[in-house]
């Protein structure tokens, strides 16, 4: 893990469209998302945080406070910030 790059938020916010990329942060970590989207259970509201936190999203939707669904987040990691 050690060996994956670091990225700025302002990297981070250029990876908001299909087309770029979707990448998104979590706790530190940079996620892109792009493969994950349309397989998402909760549809296009997954961007809504695109080039951005995860955080204000996931307070909102307490849906995502399981182990399951940060192991498939892991499964996405690029980089840190
Ligand atoms: C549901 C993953 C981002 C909104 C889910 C579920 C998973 C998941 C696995 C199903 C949970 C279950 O029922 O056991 C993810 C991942 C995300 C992400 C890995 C980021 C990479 C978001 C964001 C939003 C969102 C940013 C809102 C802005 C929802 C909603 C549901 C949901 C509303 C419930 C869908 C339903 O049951 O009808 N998500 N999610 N998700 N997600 Fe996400």
């Amino acid at each position: 893990q050690s060996s994956l790059p670091i990225y700025t938020q302002e990297e981070v916010s250029r990876h908001k469209s299909l087309d770029e990329g979707v990448w998104v942060t979590y706790r530190g970590s940079v996620y892109d998302i792009t493969d994950f989207i349309s397989v998402h259970p909760g549809g296009d509201k997954i961007l809504l945080a695109a080039g951005g936190a995860l955080e204000p999203f996931w307070a909102l939707y307490a849906v995502h406070s399981q182990e399951h669904v940060l192991e498939i987040l892991a499964e996405y990691k690029v980089g840190e910030l």
